[in-house]
């Protein structure tokens, strides 16, 4: 299995008390070794981001996993504020800055949108990873290897209990696998959604024919 992979998970939602699906992700992964959370709000109220101490713990972790709602087709104001401040020119960028090369990055996020309001003839028009392609572009041009995302659609229609505890689960074990290296990273990359590979990964397990 080789050295776990240490996963950062920064999160970023401004009012957690009334949250229903990032409260419920955010429980499902706290306490899991080599998992740190970030709760960028909970941390920095007046948005005073301690950008050394961001990039020390950005240094110490290989896979960084922005976990947010979308909000205005983006994430709430502190990752923005964040990346502002901490990817800085020598450190994330330029010729001198390699800090975050070679590590993995993940978009992990919830939308009010359905999916099929996420294409051409959908009222959101672009598909999310088009929406989503200023976060690509920013791990890339840190170095990062930027992974399929992992998305929750239509958050206002997510009634019954069962069916957002599935997306739990998927969620914890993506963030399980990754920490592990249990994933095919090539076949991984051959997705849109990070929840396409799971489903077809957790299908395969959970199959009456998958024998142990
Ligand atoms: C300020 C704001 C902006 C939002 N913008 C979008 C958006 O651009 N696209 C979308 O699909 N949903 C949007 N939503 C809906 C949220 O994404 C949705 O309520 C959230 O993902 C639910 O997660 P939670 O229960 O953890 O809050 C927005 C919600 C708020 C409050």
């Amino acid at each position: 299995m080789g050295k776990p992979n240490r996963i950062l998970i920064l999160f970023a939602h401004p009012a957690l008390e009334k949250s229903r699906i990032n409260r419920q992700l955010i429980k499902a992964v706290r306490g899991m070794d080599y998992i740190t959370i970030r709760d960028l709000y909970e941390q920095y109220p007046n948005f005073h981001i301690n950008v050394k101490l961001e990039q020390e713990l950005l240094l110490a972790h290989d896979i960084i996993v922005f976990q947010h709602p979308f909000y205005w087709y983006s994430s709430p104001a502190i990752l923005k504020e964040w990346q502002d401040l901490v990817l800085e020119h020598d450190f994330a960028y330029g010729n001198n800055g390699t800090a975050l090369h070679g590590k993995k990055f993940l978009s992990a996020i919830t939308t009010g949108g359905s999916e099929e309001a996420y294409c051409r003839q959908g009222h959101n028009y672009f598909t999310i990873r088009e929406l989503l392609a200023p976060f690509e572009q920013t791990a890339r041009l840190c170095g990062m290897e930027y992974l399929p995302p992992f998305v929750i659609h239509g958050t206002h229609q997510l009634r019954e209990a069962h069916q957002l505890a599935r997306y739990v689960d998927h969620y914890r074990s993506a963030i399980a696998m990754f920490r592990d290296n249990m994933i095919e990273w090539e076949q991984l990359l051959q997705h849109k959604h990070l929840n396409h590979y799971l489903e077809q990964v957790i299908n395969k397990l959970e199959s009456p024919l998958h024998v142990q």
